[in-house]
């Protein structure tokens, strides 16, 4: 015989299960809803900029120093900017990555670009005369420091670098996430 409690007691747990059943399909909705949204952001935090294809080593004449421009992709949760940097390139004889030098050519004094003048040897930099000698080191003018060698890898014949920023106007190499 069914009473009125029995049939309280089924409602309740029919109600119970409904509301478990709910809460479990929105669990499963919301999931790939979080991961999708907040994703991008536990992936890219703390990451700096990775390496970058230069391009084959045998495109830079030995023995001579060669500006090249690199495409860098920066990450910032969902958006992505592409920024153009300028490095300096030589390289020796050679397929290895022994004998390559590859420079920022951003002047450590106050950002200038630098350029290199073969007929004398030596980097120039135009906006307050700093002048590099061909291993980068400062030798005239107001720049605190050496110019901003960068890391490379060299893959398969080809040549990577890793761009990275560094803080102008100081005598150390401090590194600048940008
Ligand atoms: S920015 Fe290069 S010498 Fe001043």
């Amino acid at each position: 015989m069914v009473t009125a409690d029995t049939n309280k007691s089924r409602r309740s747990f029919l109600s119970f299960l409904t509301s478990a059943l709910m809460a479990l399909l929105g669990l499963l909705i919301a999931i790939p809803a979080v991961r999708y949204i907040f994703g991008p952001l536990r992936a890219k935090s703390g990451a700096g900029p990775g390496f970058v294809d230069v391009g084959p080593l045998a495109d830079i004449p030995a023995g001579e120093w060669r500006l090249v421009s690199v495409e860098v992709v920066h990450e910032d949760g969902w958006r992505k900017t592409r920024v153009r940097h300028a490095i300096w390139v030589r390289r020796e004889d050679g397929e290895g990555s022994q004998g390559i030098t590859v420079f920022s050519s951003i002047c450590p004094h106050l950002g200038c670009p630098i350029n290199w003048h073969p007929d004398q040897s030596r980097f120039f930099c135009p906006c307050h005369g700093g002048i590099f000698d061909p291993t980068g080191n400062q030798t005239g003018g107001p720049p605190p420091r050496p110019m901003d060698s960068l890391e490379f890898e060299v893959r398969a014949g080809r040549l990577w670098v890793r761009w990275q920023d560094f803080k102008i106007g100081v005598a150390e190499r401090v590194p600048v996430n940008v």
